[in-house]
C-alpha cells in the first residue's frame, strides 16, 4: 500500500470513529460502524488496485502485484491473494450495478449452438464463466485466463500472451477486462488465437468509450474483428459481438487506437 493509500484509510477510520462517538455505544451499532469502516477500506483498496491496472502496462501491473504482497495483507499466498483482494472489492462494486454483463454473455453461450465450441475467457476473474458453462453441460474446451489464480481451473498469465495455439478458439470473451494501457495487445492476442469467422464478445463500461462508432470501425480496420452487434445494457455497459474477419498481423494498428478506451473511474464513496 502506498503512502497516499494509507493516509486515505487512516482518514476514513478517523471519520468513522467520530461518527461512532455520535452514534453512542450499543454493540449492534458498534458492529455496524466496524462494518462501514471495513467496507470503506475495501472500497478504497479496490479503487487503488483498479487504478494500477488501468494506468500501467499489463506486465508492469502484474509484477507490481507480485512484488508488493503487503497489498494483499489479509491472505497468506499473495498470488492467490492478488485475485481475492481484487475480487472482494470487485464483487462489492458489482452489487451496485444494475446487471452483471458477464451473466448476459454466459446466458448467450449456454445456447446449443455454442455447446461444442472452444472458448477463451480473457481476464476471467473468479472463472465463473467456465464453471457455469460446464455445469450446464458445455462440451467444448474452455480456457480461463487471469493474472490471478483464484481457482485451480484458471490459467495464470498475462492476457497479452496466452498459452494457446493460433486459430484454436471459436470464441473469445473480454468481460470488463480490457484494463492496462496495452489493451490493444490483448485484442491482437485474441485475434491470433481465434479462428477465422470465430466470435469475440466484449463487455465494457460505456463511459470508457469516447466514440463507440470509431471503436467499432477501427476494431475492423486495425484489429481484424467485424462488428455483429452492439447492445446497451441499461445505459451502463456495452455488450458487443464481433467476428474475426482478418489476421490482425496483416493490419496496421495506429498509435492512437489506445485513446478509444479510457480508464474506468469508480466514484469515491
Ligand atoms: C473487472 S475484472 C472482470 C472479471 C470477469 N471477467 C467478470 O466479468 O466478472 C477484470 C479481470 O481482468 C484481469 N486482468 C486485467 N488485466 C489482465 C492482464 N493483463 N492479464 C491477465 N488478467 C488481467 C484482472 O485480474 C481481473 O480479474
Amino acid at each position: 500500500m502506498d503512502k497516499n493509500q494509507k493516509k486515505r484509510e487512516v482518514k476514513l477510520q478517523e471519520k468513522q470513529q467520530k461518527k461512532n462517538k455520535n452514534v453512542g455505544g450499543s454493540s449492534k451499532q458498534k458492529n455496524e460502524v466496524k462494518d462501514r469502516i471495513q467496507e470503506g477500506m475495501m472500497s478504497s483498496k479496490f479503487r487503488f488496485l483498479n487504478e494500477q491496472l488501468y494506468t500501467s502496462e499489463s506486465a508492469k501491473a502484474i509484477d507490481m502485484f507480485k512484488e508488493n504482497p503487503q497489498l494483499f495483507e489479509d491472505v497468506k499466498y499473495y498470488q492467490l491473494a492478488n485475485c481475492i483482494q481484487y475480487h472482494t472489492g470487485y464483487r462489492h462494486q458489482v452489487d451496485k450495478w444494475p446487471k452483471n454483463p458477464l451473466d448476459i454473455i454466459i446466458d448467450e453461450l449456454k445456447k446449443d449452438k455454442y455447446k461444442t465450441k472452444n472458448i477463451g475467457d480473457f481476464g476471467c476473474g473468479e472463472g465463473r464463466l467456465e464453471v457455469d458453462l460446464k455445469a450446464s453441460g458445455h462440451l467444448g474446451k474452455i480456457y480461463s485466463f487471469d493474472a490471478g489464480k483464484m481457482s485451480d481451473h484458471i490459467v495464470q498469465c498475462d492476457i497479452a500472451h496466452v498459452p494457446v495455439k493460433n486459430n484454436h478458439l471459436d470464441i473469445g470473451v473480454f468481460s470488463l477486462s480490457l484494463m492496462g494501457t496495452n489493451f490493444t495487445d490483448f485484442l491482437r492476442e485474441a485475434n491470433r488465437v481465434i479462428k477465422p469467422d470465430g466470435r469475440l464478445f466484449i463487455a465494457e463500461v460505456m463511459s470508457r468509450f469516447p466514440d463507440i462508432n470509431d471503436f467499432v470501425k477501427r476494431m475492423r480496420n486495425e484489429v481484424g474483428f467485424r462488428s455483429l452487434k452492439v447492445n446497451k445494457l441499461k445505459d451502463y455497459f456495452y455488450v458487443m459481438v464481433f467476428e474475426k474477419e482478418e489476421d490482425a498481423n496483416k493490419l496496421r494498428l495506429t498509435s492512437d487506437f489506445k485513446q478509444l478506451l479510457t480508464p474506468c473511474k469508480y466514484k469515491k464513496r
